[in-house]
């Protein structure tokens, strides 16, 4: 008889504040499941620019090399993130004119949310973790994102606590009009010493935060 392979990734039994959470690999069957909490997290996380609909979780969550992930304390979600070939997301500012588009090398991470009630707890870094393994067991090269600078504070530091370093910069990434508008898009290389690409080299471990590696 077959056995159904765990998705679990991750698990603490008590994490600070007392938390219980795991992360578990977010299937179509699961999204169907927790959509519905996932969507209200969403929105009650994000202004309306910044917010992501429905139909682009789903269409993330059925893309071939997708990552995408759910934090569950119990049954109850607590976090998410949704991420896939940066190829799926042309319309993204700074998709298109990423030097890795077009080459199927990097996974575009759309969207990490962890709920008020549970941030701060270390449930963000762990998605941000398992969200880099995961891509690089999918063979992927690189991560991408992009942090709104005034309003993402925090994922800026859980995204420099892995590497990441500007690759490009948008005065207004979100076109709100809602000032200030700045957004780093960022890559991780999930293979610094391998020789090629920007994260090569020898000072990849002694740069500063965000500061590009040397060529
Ligand atoms: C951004 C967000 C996802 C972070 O999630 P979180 O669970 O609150 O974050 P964490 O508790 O994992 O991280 C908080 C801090 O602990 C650090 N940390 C946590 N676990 C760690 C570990 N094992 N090792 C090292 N550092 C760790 C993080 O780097 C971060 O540093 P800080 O204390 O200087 O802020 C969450 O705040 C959120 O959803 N915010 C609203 C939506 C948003 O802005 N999303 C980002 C859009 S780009």
């Amino acid at each position: 008889m077959k056995t159904t392979p765990t998705t679990t990734l991750w698990e603490c039994s008590e994490g600070q504040g007392g938390a219980r959470a795991a992360i578990e690999l977010l299937d179509r069957i699961k999204w169907e499941k927790y959509a519905r909490e996932i969507m209200r997290i969403e929105e009650e996380s994000y202004e309306p620019a910044r917010r992501d609909s429905r139909q682009f979780f789903a269409r993330t969550i059925r893309a071939p090399r997708g990552v995408s992930l759910v934090s569950l304390r119990g049954e109850q979600v607590v976090g998410f993130a949704f991420a896939g070939p940066l190829e799926l997301f042309p319309e993204v500012q700074g998709a298109q004119t990423d030097p890795e588009w077009g080459k199927f090398s990097t996974l575009y991470s759309a969207d990490v949310t962890v709920a008020a009630p549970y941030r701060g707890q270390g449930i963000g870094f762990q998605l941000k973790k398992r969200q880099t393994e995961q891509a690089r067991a999918l063979g992927y090269r690189f991560v991408a994102g992009r942090n709104r600078v005034a309003l993402a504070s925090a994922m800026m530091r859980i995204t420099a606590a892995f590497g990441a370093y500007q690759v490009q910069y948008f005065d207004n990434g979100y076109g709100s009009g809602v000032e200030p508008g700045g957004s780093v898009y960022y890559h991780i290389d999930l293979d610094p010493g391998a020789g090629v690409g920007p994260g090569a080299g020898r000072d990849s471990r002694e740069r500063q935060p965000w500061q590009k590696p040397n060529r």
